[in-house]
């Protein structure tokens, strides 16, 4: 990414680029004119040993004499498209590959996402929707080829770009995505011992689909530049994977983004949209591999969003000129993305702009494919263009996905954040620390402390550096909300001796891009009341994503709730900070739909106890919230929501949501 001139990232990388420069400029030019020269002799000695060793039975490799790939010694290309397993819920898995395949794409393109598979150190997951190795064999079953990104740093708009969220637990000052050690025994224990002997029998050679595999992701845009890392990466691949599979890197179409990204031994490639000569990005990536394929291994269908920032769309007749252009010039493509999906539960991350913009729940991306699944006229569009250069299997025609419009589902308040609390476990320290030190991977933490001091009216509140947004309450009563998106971070209060202030701290979403990816959360530094520092915390983390601890604190809530429909609301006087709990039946098989949130404020939804992610409508673009079949039952299903703010309800008695089947993920944005 970060080639696009729509990307704020874009200006960011270059501002920082252009200060970095000085710095690396010199050291690395030196070094790169060596790694350049070292980079052509190997792909000398690779053309040497291809006309004269007889290629075995299922072979993949790069042709550097006729600029191609040659696949089992026959000529090749591939038309790729990007699917996230992690994004797409895996009863939808084939649907989606069998419409990526149907139009022409004979690969698909995944990241493979560290923070997912190991939540915990020593901890992982590969079940369900993190079952890769049941992605990769229903790829291949559709008759797809595979090119793997496993990172380990991803980027991809996620919580972190990827990375484990404890890293920064074990040491929040880690040089990620460096040859620091202390990060580097992380990597190594993930990628070689875990990820590595799940991955070798689906190399292709093996009779997998994976035909290639990315070294890291776009790291010429990081500061690092640490030539050592991306060489251990390349190392440990090399020495796990053996010394056949592609091994390759994206960066962006720059000299600047290629001279630290340009692994010495891997195949570079480069990464832009749609628009403009095809042939001028490509003429960075001639730079570095002078033979083999022209490959664009991140071409923008669309775009992605911000909360609060208009929906980005592309054209589709713009999409298809370069499509058309790139494979006119027998390029290799891989179109990111082909089909989005949601970012469910925590998974959405945040870019550092001029400001802190977080990632919302839709990874819609104006992509092709849409969200719920369905074939867009862009993914006709692209199906033609790409029928000019490959065969189009048939089948049927690629569908919309069905849909149900279930309608109003009233759902009623039954206890406060203030009340789970009360329920869930906290620590007491002299100062705030981070949720990162309180083991809490993210959602919400609840802050308190007494004021044991005479002090001004009004007092003046100063969080100095909160990651990200702080609803203050003093004694249970809201008094504002500070914003690392809207840099608010001092308010006036009313406060007397013995008062309790608390503070409900909420991660937004970790920076997933650039030098910020030490995006502790939490309140990180003291907390000052008219300048004195405030001592003494008990935090408390919210039980969000732990499902278990979850059910038992709302159970009990339910179990204190004797009278519910007659309590008042709870948290402040809209009913922020409140739990609300619903039942709709469905009759017949589940289909797609999606969860209309009008007079909502802010919060997250639980359906069947799947945390489907955050809800923002005030601020857009995002209006309605994909709901996929895959979670819902016939029966009853039961829905969730915490909403952080104010409520469309003038009582208890009727409050509602609804669900419809049409989206809107291009509703209004503020000035
Ligand atoms: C593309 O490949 C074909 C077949 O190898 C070749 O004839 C043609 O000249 C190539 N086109 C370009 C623009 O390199
Ligand atoms: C604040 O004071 C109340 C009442 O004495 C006490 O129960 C509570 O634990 C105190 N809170 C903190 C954070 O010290």
């Amino acid at each position: 990414m970060k080639t696009n001139g729509q990307n704020i990232n874009n200006h960011v990388t270059q501002v920082f680029l252009s200060n970095l420069s000085q710095v690396i400029m010199t050291s690395v030019m030196m070094k790169n004119i060596l790694l350049l020269l070292w980079g052509m002799a190997s792909a000398a000695d690779i053309t040497t040993s291809t006309t004269t060793v007889q290629p075995p039975q299922r072979s993949f490799e790069i042709d550097y004499e006729n600029d191609g790939f040659l696949k089992d010694g026959q000529p090749f290309r591939y038309v790729s498209g990007t699917i996230h397993y992690f994004r797409v819920h895996p009863t939808d898995w084939a649907d989606r590959l069998q419409k990526l395949r149907r139009a022409g794409f004979n690969a698909v393109q995944t990241y493979v996402e560290w923070s997912s598979h190991e939540p915990e150190p020593g901890v992982y997951d590969f079940t369900e929707g993190l079952d890769l190795e049941a992605y990769l064999q229903e790829a291949q079953k559709q008759g797809l080829l595979v090119i793997l990104r496993p990172g380990p740093f991803i980027d991809a708009e996620r919580d972190m770009g990827g990375l484990p969220y404890w890293l920064l637990r074990i040491n929040p000052l880690m040089r990620l995505r460096s040859s620091d050690q202390s990060y580097m025994k992380y990597v190594n224990r993930w990628l070689g011992d875990i990820l590595s002997p799940k991955l070798k029998p689906y190399l292709y050679e093996n009779g997998g689909p994976i035909i290639m595999i990315q070294v890291e992701n776009e790291y010429g845009s990081y500061y690092a530049c640490d030539f050592a890392y991306t060489a251990a990466l390349r190392d440990l691949y090399r020495s796990k994977l053996g010394d056949k599979i592609v091994l390759f890197t994206t960066d962006g179409s720059g000299v600047g983004y290629l001279k630290c990204g340009k692994i010495p031994g891997t195949y570079a490639t480069v990464d832009f949209g749609a628009g403009g000569d095809v042939t001028k990005p490509f003429e960075a990536q001639r730079l570095f591999e002078p033979r083999g394929p022209l490959i664009n291994s991140e071409f923008y269908p669309g775009w992605l969003d911000h909360w609060g920032a208009p929906h980005a769309t592309v054209e589709s007749s713009k999409v298809c000129k370069s499509l058309d252009d790139m494979l006119a010039l027998n390029a290799s493509v891989n179109v990111y993305v082909f089909h989005g999906g949601t970012s469910f539960g925590f998974g959405a991350g945040a870019n550092l702009g001029g400001t802190y913009q977080a990632c919302p729940t839709s990874y819609d991306y104006d992509a092709p494919v849409s969200e719920a699944g369905d074939p867009t006229q862009k993914y006709f569009d692209m199906m033609k263009v790409i029928s000019k250069y490959l065969s189009i299997p048939s089948g049927p025609e690629p569908k919309p996905t069905p849909k149900e419009a279930y309608g109003d589902v009233p759902v009623i308040p039954i206890g406060s954040l203030f009340e789970l609390a009360e329920v869930s476990q906290s620590v007491i320290r002299p100062w705030p620390v981070s949720f990162e030190d309180l083991s809490v991977q993210n959602g919400l933490v609840l802050y308190q402390t007494n004021i044991t001091f005479m002090v001004p009216d009004p007092a003046r509140l100063s969080l100095n550096d909160v990651h990200d947004r702080a609803y203050v309450f003093v004694d249970e009563n809201l008094i504002g909300v500070a914003s690392r998106e809207q840099d608010i971070s001092t308010l006036p209060i009313f406060a007397k001796v013995n008062s309790t202030l608390s503070i409900i701290v909420e991660s937004q979403g970790r920076v997933c891009f650039g030098s910020g990816i030490n995006d502790l959360k939490g309140l990180l530094t003291n907390v000052t009341l008219n300048g004195y520092q405030l001592k003494n915390w008990r935090m408390t983390p919210l039980p969000l994503t732990h499902t278990q601890r979850f059910k038992k604190g709302i159970a009990r809530m339910l179990e204190r709730g004797q009278d519910i429909v007659s309590r008042r609301l709870f948290g402040t006087p809209q009913g922020g900070m409140t739990f609300y709990w619903g039942e709709f039946d469905i009759l017949d098989n589940p289909k797609n739909t999606f969860l209309r949130l009008d007079g909502w404020t802010k919060g997250l939804v639980w359906i069947n106890n799947f945390l489907i992610g955050r809800y923002w409508p005030v601020v857009g673009p995002q209006q309605t919230l994909f709901v996929p079949h895959g979670i819902l039952k016939m029966g009853p299903n039961e829905i969730f929501l915490l909403e952080q703010e104010a409520s469309p309800c003038s009582s208890s008695l009727d409050c509602k949501v609804v669900f419809v089947d049409t989206p809107v993920v291009n509703g209004p944005t503020p000035k």
